[in-house]
């Protein structure tokens, strides 16, 4: 329900953001977990700030409630510990960063992006070719921002590949899995380990299967996890795989072009082969949830021209339109939908 203190907490969203992002820059989190119930004294050397900022600092963090007080000493609240501490299963600070870095700046033009129906937020972030971020990211000689991108997605997909594997999908049936627009591998990587019968093809343009293999590598699944290096719209799905994982990628593009997309995956599955996709879905009524629904905001503002978050149903009809069968629909944690369908033999 809304009331006085939403209104305010909405109203300075701005300054509750950036509250959370200089303590994550700052490791308050980490500190206060490792040694909690820290005075101000104690904690002001450890932030690295002065006495002044620092007071002014931790009292809006316990205004805001990301801090606990209790006989003038700080500690984290349950939630903050789970969710900010580093190196956590369920850490988002890393998504935190990357919002600084790309988002914030740029969400000053989401009124001109809704009025022209563009991402006109990109430019005040990453200049160059391509009307993608994903395309001007792959473009872009920044490697140092290209891996803070692909880091701040792959700590989200960390936390839903966990959710995906507790599914009742079953993968055991699969042999090699094409996993299309797969980013930084943390999806397949997860995957390969989970299933050890399993090869995967992790597709997504050149310069990020080159991020993707490092991390393969370093994960020591070389053998089993390959990249492909291709341009989704410019180049054929390629054939040979009995699944097909379309993980957090129908966002990037229009209902018609992603119809077009899995047409295509379609035709390029094996026979009897199953498609699964598996992403944030927003209600079929258009009522939210707020998760979905400010990611779709993300996507019209910054990401892409043609973007947005779409519903469950829409994905089905979409799904059974590609001449797909025995469409299931799995609601799951965090606002996500697994999808699976079959192509006939
Ligand atoms: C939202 S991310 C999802 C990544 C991954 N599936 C996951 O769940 O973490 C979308 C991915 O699509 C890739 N991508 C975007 N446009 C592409 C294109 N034209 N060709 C190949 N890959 C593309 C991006 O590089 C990015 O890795």
């Amino acid at each position: 329900m809304m009331d006085k203190d939403k209104i305010t907490l909405i109203r300075r969203g701005h300054i509750a953001f950036q509250l959370m992002n200089v303590a994550v820059q700052h490791k308050l989190f980490d500190i206060l977990s490792a040694e909690p119930n820290l005075t101000l004294e104690e904690l002001t050397p450890k932030l690295g700030l002065q006495h002044r900022p620092a007071r002014h600092f931790m009292r809006a963090l316990v205004a805001l409630g990301l801090i606990d007080k209790k006989d003038g000493k700080f500690s984290n609240p349950p939630a903050v510990e789970q969710y900010l501490v580093s190196g956590k299963d369920a850490y988002v600070g890393g998504e935190v960063l990357q919002h600084e870095k790309l988002e914030y700046l740029s969400l000053s033009r989401l009124a001109a992006s809704l009025e022209a129906n563009t991402n006109l937020g990109l430019d005040l972030v990453l200049t160059g070719e391509g009307k993608t971020v994903y395309e001007r990211m792959h473009l872009t000689k920044d490697r140092k921002l290209q891996e803070l991108f692909y880091k701040g997605m792959g700590g989200h997909s960390r936390r839903t590949v966990e959710n995906f594997l507790k599914s009742r999908l079953d993968l055991s049936k699969f042999k090699h899995v094409l996993d299309f627009c797969g980013g930084d591998g943390t999806n397949a990587i997860a995957i390969a380990r989970a299933h050890p019968h399993l090869k995967i093809t992790l597709l997504d343009f050149p310069t990020v299967c080159e991020l993707a293999a490092r991390n393969i590598e370093a994960a020591g699944l070389s053998d089993r996890i390959k990249t492909l290096g291709r341009d989704i719209h410019k180049e054929p799905v390629p054939t040979g795989f009995d699944a097909m994982f379309l993980f957090h990628c129908s966002a990037m593009v229009s209902m018609e072009t992603w119809q077009g997309i899995l047409q295509r995956c379609y035709d390029a599955l094996d026979p009897g082969g199953t498609l699964v996709l598996y992403h944030l879905i927003c209600n079929d009524d258009d009522t939210g949830p707020m998760e979905a629904a400010f990611l779709s905001i993300y996507f019209i503002a910054i990401t892409t021209p043609e973007g947005a978050i779409y519903s469950g149903a829409e994905h089905g009809a979409a799904l059974k339109a590609c001449g797909f069968e025995d469409v299931q629909r799995l609601e799951m944690p965090i606002s996500h939908e697994l999808m699976w369908a079959t192509k006939p033999r």
